[in-house]
């Protein structure tokens, strides 16, 4: 059925006008004032609405074997959270580890999202090792449209690379054209410190920030930007969240290395106070990299404000309180992870544009347009133009509520964000042109998400 959305007002990365969209056969087809209803045609009146573009998130954990335990939520539970906080694409890390097969591990986290999405979605390949078979199974997994690589140079002996697989993941990379996202923590120290601060009887998880400081991951983000910068690839590095890994990174692009930043949700927001409070209280606010000092904070809004972040994701991997407890009396054995993919449109316009003079275009950048860009996606995703998927938000922005585990959708029985207030919601969200959420409520198909598939696009000649 044709859909129109009528009288909103319609807010890219670029601009801002009052309009009508008419969408037919998933795409929007027209764009202009006082559109005509045809026959049959469903109206969705935007009166007093902000009109976006879906919004992206560009690092999700959905199903993740990790840590001796599985990560809640499943493509249902995730897409339907997603959905109702305004996010209509997410791209997942596929994560085999390193005693698995990448093929294996990529076909298997495809069969898990296959037909119980009800959000589209793409996957970022996680390599966990390189031998003699990663070169051609890459390939055949970027040919079969995942045109984006993640490697992890923390998590040792699990999700991590060496350096020696570092260089040849990148030079592949460079080769065939596509980005390579990273987590950036020294694994080496990481683990040298976990150590000492066990034996020193420092086990409860407000050691956790201790045992991966600033320093760890500034060291990751400057190796990391080396490496692309010998190899030619194009990176990305994933949830930064200091000002010396920012530093770092600034560094590396005033060189021309092509490297792009995000920084995820819980970093905005929490400080490393959060997982010093008593118990499982702290062990729910464990993520790497860690909550940091609050310094670092203000630092990131900046960035974001000015561009040195390139985008806002979530890193969304729930955990419950009975799998947190798992860490009980030793740190490292915390499941890592923070939800906040149903959060993350709400927290960000409320504090960046409602009450911290975030530039409304930047935010749509930095929660849309920028990772479809970025990932191969644009013009498809990340805009409102005639020929553009009709993936739509009607953001109602004199909504007012809170943020709290017992309204959530995301599988989890806490939510990291307990008790912030929001200035805003989506009140309707559309996928290809289909209304899957109105005021809250999942409307729709749960299946009606589809992979997308994506082409490389960096040659070695890319450059900003
Ligand atoms: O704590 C985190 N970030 N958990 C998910 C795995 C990762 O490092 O992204
Ligand atoms: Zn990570
Ligand atoms: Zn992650």
């Amino acid at each position: 059925m044709p859909l129109l959305i009528q009288n909103g007002e319609v807010v890219t990365a670029e601009a801002r006008f009052q309009a009508d969209i008419y969408v037919e056969n998933e795409t929007i087809t027209a764009i202009g004032n006082q559109l005509p209803a045809p026959a049959g045609t469903e109206v969705v009146d935007a009166t007093g609405k902000l009109v976006f573009p879906g919004f992206i998130d560009p690092h999700v954990h959905i199903y993740l074997p990790f840590m001796a335990t599985f990560a809640k939520d499943t493509h249902a539970t995730a897409s339907v959270a997603a959905l109702i906080g305004g996010t209509t694409t997410f791209l997942e890390m596929c994560c085999p580890s390193r005693n698995e097969d990448a093929l294996e591990g990529y076909e298997l986290w495809k069969q898990k999202a296959a037909g119980n999405s009800a959000c589209d979605y793409a996957f970022h390949m996680a390599v966990t090792r390189f031998d003699e078979k990663t070169a051609a199974q890459l390939r055949q997994i970027v040919a079969d449209g995942t045109a984006s690589f993640k490697i992890f140079l923390s998590y040792k002996n699990f999700f991590g690379v060496n350096d020696e697989e570092m260089f040849q993941t990148l030079q592949l990379a460079a080769e065939l054209g596509v980005i390579t996202t990273a987590h950036c923590e020294n694994a080496e120290l990481v683990s040298q410190l976990q150590q000492q601060l066990l034996a020193a009887g420092k086990t409860g998880p407000e050691w956790h920030e201790p045992s991966r400081p600033e320093l760890v991951e500034a060291e990751g983000t400057s190796r990391f930007a080396t490496f692309l910068e010998q190899t030619g690839a194009t990176g990305y590095v994933v949830h930064l969240s200091c000002a010396p890994a920012l530093r770092a990174a600034v560094e590396a692009r005033l060189r021309g290395v092509r490297l792009s930043v995000e920084s995820v949700v819980p970093h905005f927001f929490l400080d490393k106070t959060c997982a010093e409070r008593a118990g499982v209280e702290g062990m729910k606010h464990v993520m790497s990299p860690p909550l940091r000092d609050k310094r670092n904070l203000p630092v990131l809004w900046n960035a974001l404000q000015s561009g040195l972040i390139d985008t806002v994701g979530t890193d969304h991997c729930p955990f419950d309180t009975s799998q947190k407890l798992l860490g009980e009396g030793n740190f490292t054995q915390i499941p890592n992870g923070i939800p906040g993919l149903e959060e993350r449109v709400n927290l960000m316009y409320t504090y960046g544009v409602r009450r911290g003079g975030l530039d409304l275009h930047r935010f749509v950048d930095a929660l849309s347009t920028r990772a479809a860009k970025l990932f191969g996606l644009f013009p498809r995703k990340g805009t409102i133009a005639v020929g553009s998927d009709a993936d739509l938000v009607i953001y109602d922005p004199h909504y007012r509520g809170r943020l709290s585990a017992a309204t959530q959708h995301t599988n989890s029985d806490y939510n990291g964000f307990e008790g912030f207030a929001i200035e805003g919601r989506p009140a309707v969200v559309t996928v290809r042109g289909k209304v899957q959420v109105r005021d809250g409520v999942f409307v729709g198909e749960p299946n009606r998400g589809q992979l997308l598939r994506r082409q490389p696009q960096y040659g070695r000649e890319h450059a900003y």
